[in-house]
């Protein structure tokens, strides 16, 4: 060790003045001569603020990381960037996360660093964390914090999210009273850590393992067990092991590291967010991923694992059933694992899982005796959506997969509130709702409003889910049979802007098939009909993203970020 020159040297290995402006500064931390002998300085780059509560801890977690780092011969320097959590953030994180991206890009290639840790959390910082990485291409490591521990309410496990919109709708429909709704708050989120549902947190930690970016179990140990801690002085070692072997992102973001991704989320039933994450990722590291494949390399996949907002336990639950190994392990017995697939430790991925034991077949399920038989993510395609859509066929109610029904349709997000309760609002049970001006563009960030609340009068009835379709996104926790990411979207004039209250439209998950049921002719005279709604102006950073997004099936990145630009520095500083 020490022979090999890395990267940092180029800062603090000169003898001239410029090394000696980058060693005296960092030296006002206490460091020694020695730790400025070319060992690999390693970057931990920590998404840590108390505004962002699913990573609040993290900073807990980084002091156990830079213990192995110490331990391996390795100079551990922690370094922030925006955090950016879903509970919080407004209007939406995910309006956020191509610029924490580039926030994590430029801090690691303006500064000397040789390999980085990238501590993840709440949804979007691990998509953010990753696509700046890869956009550098180094030796990076995924160290996500956690999820948090099952709540607990008079006598039931509550699930974050998931028993959110549970509770509301009953709320809403008069089942359960204020103080019982305002009574589980505290009870729902009682530890540190993020969303313990398959959410898009949990799926995004899950989505890193399987691409190999995280230490076996780096997805599924909860925040709050001190096996996280362990895992995490263990990662410290593994960095610096990492920028030895030159173990870079371009080696383990593979096609087929994606296809285990992809694959791996239809198992455990996962975030229709991982879609467009992934797709960002890909196309930063340059390895081919579309909206299609999404559909044929996740299509023979069955959903085995029971979790909520699909199934039924929770993420404490999970772990301890075997949690994402024991997964892999049942994908690898299918044949459906790509077992060869490089991963952080330098070994495979059926090394790391190959052994793995599933202590409980009611929450990983063998694929015998699946969750649901059609796990995965549809992609349809139509008049509708020329440019795809999405649907989760494990959250969606297997009587509507096949449905044709009246539209009811809601101009945006303002039209919607204002019209959902009305009373005299012309809908009934096979009425689909519509939401338009929600994708990238038209509600910057592409909030999740996709799945709807239904309207009060049809809860009242017994009504528990609908047909919903938009060009928003929703919440990883969310479930019922609702139609998201529809591309082109309204903002940009796709087809989804022409649809008037009471077309018909025809939903086929089994034939990938959404349908506005107009001829093309009329389709037409519409679009010429039509005007763009008024954008409201947007400044700032918020300015920048609406001119330069890209459609959800494109990844919703910033055109100008696609792209793996290498760690080359334009200039010197001094
Ligand atoms: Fe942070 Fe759910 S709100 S993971």
């Amino acid at each position: 060790m020490g022979v090999k020159s890395f990267r940092s040297a180029d800062w603090f290995g000169k003898s001239s003045k410029d090394g000696f402006i980058h060693r005296s500064w960092m030296r006002n931390q206490g460091l020694p001569d020695d730790v400025f002998d070319g060992r690999p300085v390693i970057g931990i780059c920590n998404t840590w603020s108390e505004l962002t509560p699913c990573n609040a801890h993290l900073r807990d977690l980084a002091e156990r990381i830079k213990r192995g780092v110490w331990e391996a011969g390795g100079l551990p320097l922690e370094f922030p960037v925006m955090s950016i959590g879903e509970s919080n953030l407004r209007p939406t994180a995910m309006l956020f996360r191509n610029l924490v991206s580039m926030d994590v890009e430029e801090s690691i290639r303006g500064n000397p660093i040789d390999g980085v840790v990238l501590m993840t959390g709440c949804d979007k910082t691990t998509p953010a964390l990753v696509m700046g990485a890869a956009s550098c291409d180094l030796p990076a490591l995924v160290m996500p914090g956690g999820p948090m521990l099952n709540g607990k309410f008079r006598g039931h496990d509550l699930g974050s999210g998931t028993d959110v919109w549970r509770f509301h709708d009953d709320l809403r429909s008069g089942k359960i009273p204020l103080e019982i709704f305002q009574e589980a708050e505290s009870c729902m989120s009682r530890s540190i850590g993020h969303c313990n549902t398959m959410g898009t947190a949990s799926t995004m930690a899950a989505m890193a393992e399987s691409l190999g970016l995280t230490l076996p179990m780096g997805s599924s140990i909860p925040a709050a067990d001190s096996r996280r801690w362990a895992l995490a002085q263990v990662a410290g070692r593994t960095i610096v092991e990492m920028v030895f072997a030159d173990r870079k992102l371009s080696r383990i973001l593979t096609r087929n590291a994606f296809k285990n991704a992809v694959r791996t989320n239809a198992a455990l039933g996962g975030s229709t967010n991982a879609v467009i994450h992934l797709i960002a990722i890909a196309r930063r590291i340059g390895t081919p991923l579309t909206l299609d494949d999404w559909d044929s390399m996740g299509r023979e996949v069955k959903t085995i694992v029971n979790l909520q907002p699909s199934g039924k336990f929770l993420m404490e639950d999970y772990y301890y059933a075997g949690g994402l190994p024991a997964v892999l392990r049942a994908l690898g017995e299918q044949d459906l694992l790509e077992k060869d697939a490089l991963t952080v430790n330098g070994k495979t991925i059926w090394e790391n899982c190959s052994e793995a034991q599933n202590w409980d077949t009611d929450i990983i399920r063998s694929f015998d005796h699946p969750l649901a038989h059609s796990g995965g993510i549809a992609v349809l395609r139509g008049n509708l959506a020329p440019n795809g859509a999405v649907l989760k066929p494990s959250a969606a109610s297997a009587h509507l997969m096949r449905h044709r029904g009246r539209a009811v349709v809601f101009e945006n997000i303002e039209h919607y509130h204002g019209r959902i309760d009305q009373p005299d609002l012309d809908v009934d049970a096979s009425s689909v709702l519509v939401l338009k001006h929600c994708g990238p563009k038209g509600y910057p960030g592409m909030a999740e409003v996709g799945n709807m609340a239904l309207p009060r009068k049809l809860l009242q009835q017994g009504i528990s889910d609908m047909v919903r379709i938009s060009d928003a996104r929703m919440s990883g926790t969310a479930y019922g049979t609702v139609v998201l990411h529809v591309s082109p979207e309204a903002a940009v004039g796709g087809p989804l802007a022409l649809v008037r209250d009471g077309d018909f439209i025809e939903l086929d998950v089994e034939q990938r098939r959404l349908h506005l049921d107009l001829s093309e002719q009329a389709l037409e005279q519409r679009r010429n009909e039509w005007n763009p709604a008024e954008l409201p102006f947007y400044g700032g950073y918020q300015g920048l993203y609406v001119q330069h997004v890209l459609q959800a099936h494109e990844g919703a990145d910033l055109d100008f970020l696609v792209g793996r630009r290498g760690l080359e520095v334009s200039r010197e500083s001094h």
